[in-house]
């Protein structure tokens, strides 16, 4: 005899809470974070010597810092008689490709347009990342730049830091109002050949403008915080020392030691929605460096449970999954069902490791209403409310079947199912068909009250079916196989 399958459904899929990846920084030299935009003049007045090397000072200035979004990033800007964006600040992220392409840069010859290529630098310089320093450096000959200095005061007006090196004494005075002050760090004015004598000073200059100086919350609970720092030691040139407190009254400051290669620590047991201040020194034997500062304002309070969900439903069955898992904070939980709309209401109770049951003994083809609330170590109570439906129950299907060969093509069928409901049986199985070797289906309807019957002109190796029709629908069936002549096979 044939089995028969029965369908497995699942219902509901669980939610999934994702974990928070934390970006660290690398650890390469990444003293700083920031935009530089390198406005270099490529006019005709400018040698062709010159220009190349004034682009290889440029590449000798940048060379050590980390390039990328998070660190240094590095246009380039040539004036001309048309402003010529030669790359942008988001192109570059390593050395070697920026060193390639300032290898690569031509000379424009033309006009010194200043103005247009400001307008440019402008555009450039403000549409981005305003919490990131900007230095605009500028690299010229200072023969007839234009008039600049309603654009270059803009730029500085709106936090753009104006740096610059000229290599002709012409135009001090204009260069000495373009740039930020301080004049003595922020302008130079050098002889082309010894041009590299500035390098170190320009770079410390510069540093001085972009060093990431800042303390940032890098992730945030309603009781943890991740604060993140760029490194300025290493393991042996110091250690870090970290305090915070709440900025209420009373509350007592919490101080911790951090190793000098650390650039990142986790503050727990925080209070939620709580303005905290916390305050980072680094101690060094060697140097004096900037004490960092944040403010951060903790998540509210999530109480579990956030999340409740149905899955692995039944007919008689349903598991509820509930989460977050607060073992330290929830006393127990406490799970209530009754079917809407008039059951009775069980109810479960559970310990704070537990965080699913199934609910057994329900009805088929039925709504419950499932409650799971949490009962907290602090007294405070929350409950959360799902709707969830048993699947229907299946129907019961066939007990048993029996052929058993009378003649040649002719079998007597027997069968058995259960009786409650049923309303009558399907029968099928094939017929020998005179004009096509194709055999042909045959059914017929028999009252429930029937249990055997007789088929003929059964086809070599029919199949035979029998399913328990009930008034909600059809039950599973049994099929059998017939083989002419020697009776029938299973
Ligand atoms: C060098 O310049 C040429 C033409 O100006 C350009 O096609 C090429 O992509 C540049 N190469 C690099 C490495 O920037
Ligand atoms: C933090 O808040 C205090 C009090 O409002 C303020 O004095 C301080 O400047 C703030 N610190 C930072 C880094 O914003
Ligand atoms: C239940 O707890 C287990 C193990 O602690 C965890 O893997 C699962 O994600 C939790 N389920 C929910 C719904 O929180």
């Amino acid at each position: 005899m044939k089995g028969f399958s029965l369908g497995i459904c699942v219902l509901w899929a669980m939610l999934q809470r994702s974990n928070m990846q934390i970006a660290l920084p690398a650890t390469a030299l990444n003293c700083c974070e920031g935009d530089i935009l390198l406005l270099l003049d490529s006019s005709g007045s400018v040698a062709n010597y010159e220009f190349l090397h004034l682009l290889l000072f440029a590449t000798e200035l940048l060379r050590p810092f980390s390039l990328g979004r998070g660190h240094v990033r590095v246009g380039l800007l040539q004036v001309g008689t048309n402003p010529n964006l030669e790359f942008s600040l988001d192109v570059h992220n390593n050395q070697e490709t920026l060193q390639k392409a300032l290898q690569n840069v031509t000379q424009l010859q033309g006009d010194t347009n200043t103005v247009a290529a400001l307008k440019v630098a402008q555009e450039l310089l403000t549409e981005t990342d305003k919490d990131v320093p900007k230095i605009l450096l500028w690299l010229t000959d200072g023969v007839q730049p234009g008039d600049v200095n309603k654009l270059m005061s803009e730029l500085k007006a709106q936090g753009v830091s104006v740096l610059a090196v000229t290599t002709v004494h012409g135009n001090y005075q204009v260069l000495q109002r373009a740039v930020t002050p301080p004049v003595q760090s922020h302008l130079y004015s050098v002889d082309i050949e010894n041009i590299e004598i500035i390098t170190e000073d320009l770079r410390e200059a510069i540093i001085e403008i972009i060093r990431a100086e800042r303390l940032r919350v890098v992730d945030l609970t309603s009781h943890s915080a991740v604060l993140q720092w760029r490194p300025v030691l290493t393991i042996e040139s110091g250690y870090y020392e970290l305090w915070y407190n709440s900025m209420l009254k009373m509350d007592n400051e919490i101080r911790r030691i951090l190793p000098g290669g650390s650039s990142w620590v986790e503050l727990t047991n925080l209070q939620p929605d709580t303005t905290y201040t916390a305050t980072l020194r680094p101690e060094s034997n060697q140097r004096l460096f900037n004490t960092l500062s944040v403010n951060f304002t903790t998540l509210p309070d999530v109480l579990s449970p956030t999340v409740v969900s149905v899955s692995d439903s039944g007919p008689r069955q349903i598991r509820v999954s509930w989460g977050p898992l607060q073992l330290a904070r929830v006393q127990r939980y406490t799970v209530e069902y009754g079917a809407i709309p008039s059951g009775d209401v069980h109810t479960v109770t559970f310990n704070s490791q537990q965080n699913s049951t199934v609910l057994t003994g329900l009805e088929p083809d039925t709504q419950y209403l499932v409650t799971v609330s949490a009962l907290h170590v602090n007294g405070k109570e929350r409950a959360m409310t799902v709707r969830a439906c048993t699947q229907e129950a299946p129907l019961p299907a066939l007990d048993d079947l029996q052929l058993t060969p009378v003649e040649r093509q002719e079998v007597q069928v027997a069968w058995q199912a259960h009786q409650e409901g049923l309303k009558g049986y399907w029968l099928s199985w094939e017929t020998e068909n005179s004009h096509s070797i194709k055999p042909s289906m045959s059914s017929v309807y028999l009252p429930p009250t029937s249990r055997s019957t007789r088929l003929t002109h059964l086809a070599p190796n029919s199949r035979v079916c029998v399913s328990p029709v009930y008034s909600s629908g059809r039950g599973d069936g049994l099929c059998c196989t017939a083989e002419r002549h020697t009776g029938w096979l299973s």
